[in-house]
């Protein structure tokens, strides 16, 4: 296996196809290791990792900080009350101190540049929890939520429906590198980024796989296998709020819109989840919405990435079916 010791985290588009389906497997392996087989693997033990947070966090915030002490390590929770960065030091200072003291650096963040500037002065690596732009672990959790689902990623047809944001960018560099297809579906004025989108058309030829967009949902759900959404409102648009409940009228996923899809399909939400993009019999559909198991596997995923940027890792169960 390639080693990725390290290497930053800041976006699906720096890991190739095999480097992901590493983090996948690692990811499975420790699952089925430390949750199913109840092993004690503290790989970790004596390293450190500091936690900044611009933006809140239920999910992220729990899965990096219990599963980096679960792999042996020492975590450190740094909302903007704690720490200087940004308002009373530089980012760069800030980084360089960090950098000396920790032996990882994870940020949720406004602006990706921001990531970019901590990874370029810290001379360890740097793992994104979400930015403005891209979300990167949340696409390897809702990967693994779907192998575990269908069995294999290569020919999952995916549907968007709902905000071109830093869900629908991650997906988009994921996607393709994982054999699957993409259909966006979005209302006008909330298409996704430009130049995320040219490279993820250039992605899609390489890997074979195709990514269209719409302005329609009923279009992308026709006989799509997976349908994803996500909050019509991200953090830090709160302002919108009322202007953008209007303008994604028709975009709620309900009964009509899957009944569209094919006969096993599943409903994806990174959460949190607000009612006006999904009804509740959606939502919360025993057999087709896989979001709880979602939300755990953003665990097992973060943990992955955490070791593999510090230490490699060889899986003792079998490689799974991607
Ligand atoms: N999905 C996700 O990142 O959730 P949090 O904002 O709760 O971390
Ligand atoms: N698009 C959402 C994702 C939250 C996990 C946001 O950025 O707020």
């Amino acid at each position: 296996a390639p080693s990725m010791v390290g290497r930053d985290f800041l976006t699906l588009k720096q890991f190739s196809s095999s480097e992901i389906h590493q983090l996948l497997w690692t990811a499975m392996d420790l699952k089925t290791r430390i949750k199913i087989n109840r092993e004690l693997f503290q790989p970790l033990k004596g390293k450190s990792m500091a936690m900044i947070f611009q933006k809140r966090s239920t999910r992220t915030r729990l899965s990096t900080e219990t599963g980096f002490a679960l792999l042996g390590g020492h975590p450190v929770f740094l909302s903007p009350q704690d720490i200087h960065l940004g308002v009373n030091e530089s980012i760069k200072d800030s980084a360089r101190v960090l950098s000396r003291m920790c032996d990882l650096i994870f940020a949720r963040v406004y602006g990706q540049d921001i990531l970019d500037d901590l990874a370029a002065e810290s001379d360890k690596p740097v793992i994104s929890g979400l930015s403005d732009l891209y979300h990167p672990l949340q696409i390897l959790a809702d990967f693994i939520t779907l192998q575990e689902k269908f069995g294999r990623l290569k020919g999952l047809k995916v549907a968007w429906v709902g905000d071109g944001n830093n869900i629908t960018h991650s997906l988009m560099m994921g996607c393709p590198k994982m054999g699957m297809d993409l259909r966006i579906a979005t209302p006008v004025g909330y298409e996704t980024d430009k130049a995320v989108m040219e490279d993820a058309i250039e992605l899609a030829n390489e890997h074979g796989t195709s990514i269209t967009t719409s302005n329609d949902p009923m279009e992308v759900a026709h006989k799509a296998d997976v349908i994803v959404t996500d909050t019509w409102v991200s953090m830090g648009q709160e302002d919108e709020k009322q202007e953008r409940i209007q303008e994604f009228q028709g975009y709620q996923i309900d009964r009509n819109m899957v009944s569209a899809m094919a006969d096993n399909w599943v409903f994806l939400h990174c959460l949190p989840r607000k009612p006006e993009e999904v009804t509740d019999d959606v939502f919360y559909d025993e057999k087709h919405s896989l979001v709880w198991q979602e939300a755990e596997n953003r665990k097992w995923s973060v943990m992955a990435v955490m070791l593999h940027l510090i230490k490699d890792h060889a899986c003792q169960t079998n490689r799974p079916n991607f």
